[in-house]
């Protein structure tokens, strides 16, 4: 049966051989050991560099994995886990969902534009205010993003979006959003799947997700196999510097993917720190930063809720909130003069004049709370 990600895929795409990666031939052996590997140009020995103790890892004289199954596979357990911890069903994700380790968030969006959309002929589609990176990669790759702003409430306008979709290859929403932090309405989410099914695929970014757990879209991922999810270890878990994130997709769509991805993407020090971070002791962890973080959140937004310059504090269902001021002083300026390195979300209209704060420590947030209260 031809899939969406059949139709959608340009030849070029069709057409490719995957790199064969000089790990590839190992995949499957049972006699590795016995073998010299003298098929990748590596060192064969190992080198120290450093001193004994501080020194770099001997083995990574070897190329990685060609794509790393064993942190997908642990993603997996923990999606799963997820699943069954947020919406008490059998947790399973559907047999033809496959997980994709790739370097952050970033490159799975990449990925995707470079794999569904032919520059000159198709689209994305986009509703801003949201995350910069969905229409600077097709800007990147020449394909046009078709605009659709969130309504008022920050929420999805459906009308104006299916009105965009007859060129629209992938519809990219993101929820919990960046830089409004509230999530999409689910039953939004659902008739959006059900308008798109024959016409686009569905990118849900869940950057933020352990933040509103409950809000995930993986469960929905068996009824729509174009409805793709996007992963990251860079918020709750804290490793943005070793760049690790998940694409989450149907067969259908990651058998092209595989195609386009480059070889050995995650690098050994990462993975050894993504798989400890994903195993039991590193989930408790993630879990106990995450309560931490909410409670210092949600502090945050009252206290500068009640400041006199503030209009209006976004509710968040992320790591950072976003501030509206009264009037239209720069808050950002301001900010950056004291030495506090906020963002001010670009242009659109809806967010103009506001500021996005991450959510640091408790004490990083007291400080930035009195030099909001030392505004005169
Ligand atoms: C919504 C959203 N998606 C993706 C990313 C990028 O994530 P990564 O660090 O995994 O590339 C960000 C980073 O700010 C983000 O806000």
């Amino acid at each position: 049966m031809t899939s969406l990600a059949d139709k959608l895929v340009p030849e070029s795409v069709k057409k490719l051989i995957p790199y064969q990666s000089a790990r590839r031939i190992a995949r499957g052996m049972t006699n590795k050991q016995d073998h010299l590997w003298l098929n990748a140009n590596e060192l064969e020995t190992c080198c120290q560099y450093g001193d004994e103790k501080q020194g770099v890892n001997s083995h990574y004289n070897r190329y990685p994995d060609f794509l790393p199954f064993d942190i997908a596979a642990a993603y997996r357990d923990y999606c799963e886990q997820f699943q069954l911890d947020s919406k008490n069903e059998d947790g399973r994700l559907n047999a033809n969902v496959e997980i994709m380790a790739v370097r952050g968030a970033d490159e799975a969006i990449d990925l995707l534009v470079r794999a569904f959309c032919q520059p000159g002929n198709d689209q994305i589609l986009v509703c801003p205010p949201t995350y910069g990176m969905y229409e600077f990669c097709a800007d990147s790759m020449g394909v046009k993003t078709a605009v659709v702003p969130l309504t008022a409430e920050f929420q999805l306008n459906l009308p104006q979006i299916e009105a965009e979709l007859e060129n629209t290859s992938i519809v990219f929403l993101c929820s919990p959003n960046n830089p409004t932090g509230n999530t999409l309405y689910s039953q939004d989410l659902l008739a959006l799947l059900e308008s798109t099914k024959d016409q686009s695929l569905v990118v849900v970014d869940e950057a933020y997700i352990e933040f509103a757990p409950q809000t995930s879209v993986l469960h929905l991922m068996a009824q729509y196999p174009h409805l793709i999810v996007v992963r990251t270890l860079s918020k709750a878990f804290g490793l943005a510097a070793i760049r690790v994130g998940f694409l989450i997709a149907d067969q259908s769509v990651m058998s092209y993917v595989a195609r386009l991805v480059a070889p050995y993407p995650i690098a050994d020090p990462s993975a050894e720190i993504a798989l400890k971070a994903l195993d039991s002791a590193g989930l408790i962890q993630m879990k106990a930063q995450t309560d931490s973080l909410i409670e210092i959140r949600d502090w945050f937004s009252y206290e500068v809720s009640q400041l006199s310059i503030v209009d209006k504090v976004y509710p968040s269902c992320t790591n950072f909130v976003l501030i509206r001021f009264k009037g239209s002083n720069n808050f950002y300026e301001y900010l950056l003069n004291k030495g506090i390195v906020a963002r001010s979300p670009a242009n659109e209209s809806t967010v103009k004049g506001c500021v996005r704060i991450s959510i640091g420590s408790a004490s990083s947030m007291n400080k930035t709370l009195q030099v909001l209260k030392e505004y005169t």
